[in-house]
């Protein structure tokens, strides 16, 4: 069943029920902000004092960064992580294949809006498929007679049952840009966390496992060689108005992105797809 829904203030977003999961999909960002299997808890971790504002990102679930990652390369002024996650995005297909299986197709367009902050014509669309996994799909079409350059992430906040027992494997060897040193350095075995940490991993193999106390959460990727793994830690959530005291405990960012030496250069008329499995 799909039903289009509004929070008390009046903030839109679609809510997917099916046999094996339910999901929730904000139209701003076509963020998607909640996802449960059937008889499970929540996958993602979703802030309880997360903004449900317009023009001010949701904190938890994936949002999208595009069509820059992080800052801005030339203007710091520029929104960090680009415009996408808090652009409205029109609704543009529903199918339910099956009791078991639902999935939207989310579209954003340039507009006099984005072209302020990007001038480039552009088409980009989301495909969630919500079943026992949960599938993203989020492609670019540069629409427009010259090639343009995107970084971006499928940003998941993966809820966790214990920051300090969590850790990530799949990414032992990788060299990764340390943002909060700003080194290059080279993973070695599985990530365990234990301050704050924020990275980006080059070359990441499409398989990455999040292993929690209570089970362990497959991450599949397409179309992305760069991992964004990231915690705040203590003080830089208590900095954050949107995370309540200790809330980075039960969260943990694994992000399926094309960031650093995997922006992708489009070309006129094409279009490049980044996928996101998550189980
Ligand atoms: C991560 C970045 O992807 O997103 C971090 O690596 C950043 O540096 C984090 O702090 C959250 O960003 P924002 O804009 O949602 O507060």
């Amino acid at each position: 069943m799909i039903t289009h829904k509004k929070t008390k203030n009046g903030f839109a977003y679609i809510e997917i029920v099916n046999k094996n999961a339910c999901a929730r999909v904000a139209l701003q960002g076509a963020h998607l902000f909640h996802y449960r299997q059937q008889d499970k808890n929540p996958l993602l971790w979703l802030s309880e004092k997360s903004f449900f504002e317009n023009d001010k990102a949701i904190r938890g679930g994936i949002p999208i960064c595009w069509p820059w990652f992080g800052k801005h390369k030339t203007d710091p002024d520029l929104p960090q992580h680009g415009f996408a996650r808090t652009s409205l995005w029109t609704l543009v297909e529903t199918e339910e294949p099956d009791e078991f299986s639902t999935e939207l197709l989310f579209q954003l367009e340039n507009s006099p809006d984005t072209l302020k902050l990007w001038p480039h014509q552009f088409k980009l669309q989301l495909r969630v498929m919500v079943s026992s996994t949960l599938q993203l799909n989020l492609t670019t079409k540069n629409c427009s007679t010259e090639s343009f350059e995107i970084s971006s992430a499928l940003h998941s906040y993966f809820a966790v049952h214990d920051i300090d027992t969590v850790f990530i494997e799949g990414l032992d060897n990788c060299s990764y840009f340390d943002a909060l040193t700003k080194e290059i350095k080279t993973q070695k075995g599985n990530i365990y966390i234990r301050e704050e940490i924020d990275r980006v991993y080059q070359n990441v193999p499409p398989r990455l496992t999040l292993h929690d106390q209570e089970r362990s959460v497959q991450i599949r990727s397409q179309g992305s060689s760069s991992a964004v793994v990231w915690n705040p830690w203590i003080e830089k959530s208590a900095r954050m108005g949107d995370m309540i005291q200790d809330a980075y405990k039960n969260m943990l960012c694994i992000e399926t992105a094309n960031a650093l030496t995997d922006a992708q250069n489009i070309g006129p008329g094409d279009d490049h797809t980044v996928i996101v499995i998550i189980f």
